[in-house]
């Protein structure tokens, strides 16, 4: 039986044995990279400094909800506004490679400046089991550039440490929880965040339209879920599609934008097939994203599997 107690008392022992100066982590906001957090931060205290950088791409509340984890967890943190720099990066790029290259080389930068500044010659990082067992031939890698931390170490020369790297999900769960830990458990979320769900040009409007309409499809999924009319799928988002078309507001013609609704059921992302989701579930979302998201007038239900299609559309 793993004991989550005594792996904290362990990890923090090791931690501090390993860590003379100071220390630097990638903080997202997900279970593994808190936790990692969180233990570390009670190992070294303010010789740990987690970075949490606002691209501008997040999520509905994301930003807020980390801020207010770690603050209330006693991390010394820092969140950067990076939003700015994000958008001026991506202005007038369209080519989803190329997009995915300028947040992950951005994010190194950022995270770079935020170590030198700190005096960090460590770098923590929450990686997990599945994470390097899985890295040998990672398919999806030659599909499309994953952005991952994973990255980091070798560009930055710090020394590496990994206090998760034996342990499962459900276990990672536990230690949370022993540490007090408790992070909203969303869905996967990529890397180069809502820009890869904006398709062409990457604008605060644009992002503002999707990160709208995919906490509305969130919020209806998983209230349908509760409600027992259907299983919570494995991912479920909104794109927003880089055409336009007509329709009517009032008696007024409107040219409107486009958002493709997408949900998944798979098990770990590498295939998937469409989620049969009812008709009413997919009409209440309808209904108020036209109704909600300024500028949208129509909605499109993404009915392909992976393979072809991948899940998310860039
Ligand atoms: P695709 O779109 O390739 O996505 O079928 C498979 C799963 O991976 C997520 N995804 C990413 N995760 N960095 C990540 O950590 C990325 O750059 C990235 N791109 C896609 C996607 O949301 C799905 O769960």
């Amino acid at each position: 039986m793993f004991d989550a107690r005594a792996f904290v008392e362990e990890q923090v022992e090791a931690l501090r044995a390993a860590v003379q100066g100071r220390a630097i982590i990638a903080c997202s906001g997900g279970v593994d990279s808190t936790t990692a957090t969180v233990l570390a931060s009670r190992a070294l205290g303010d010789r740990l400094l987690a970075v949490y950088v606002d691209t501008g791409l997040m999520r509905k509340g994301e930003t807020g909800d980390v801020e207010e984890t770690l603050r209330g967890l006693g991390v010394n943190h820092r969140i950067v506004d990076a939003a700015e720099e994000y958008f001026r990066a991506l202005s007038g790029v369209t080519d989803p490679e190329k997009k995915r290259h300028i947040i992950g080389n951005k994010f190194i930068e950022l995270f770079e400046r935020e170590a030198a500044s700190f005096g960090a010659d460590t770098l923590v990082q929450g990686t997990i089991a599945p994470d390097w067992i899985e890295s040998g031939g990672q398919l999806r890698d030659r599909i499309k550039s994953h952005h991952n931390v994973a990255g980091l170490p070798a560009v930055m020369k710090l020394k590496l440490v990994e206090p998760l790297r034996d342990l499962y999900k459900d276990e990672v769960r536990q230690v949370a929880r022993a540490l007090g830990v408790r992070v909203a458990e969303r869905q996967p979320f990529p890397g180069p965040a809502l820009a890869v769900r904006v398709l062409g040009e990457v604008m605060p409007e644009r992002v503002a339209v999707v990160r709208d309409a995919c906490a509305i499809v969130e919020e209806e999924i998983e209230a349908a879920a509760r409600a027992g009319s259907m299983k919570l799928p494995w991912q479920y988002f909104a794109v927003l599609l880089p055409v336009q078309s007509v329709g009517v507001h009032g008696d007024v013609r409107v040219y409107g934008h486009t958002v493709a609704v997408r949900s998944i059921e798979s098990v770990d992302g590498m295939s998937g097939t469409y989620s049969r989701i009812p008709h009413e579930v997919l009409d209440r979302i309808s209904v108020r994203i036209t109704n909600e998201v300024r500028g949208v007038n129509r909605v499109v239900y993404d009915v392909s599997n992976k393979p072809p299609a991948t899940i998310e559309w860039e």
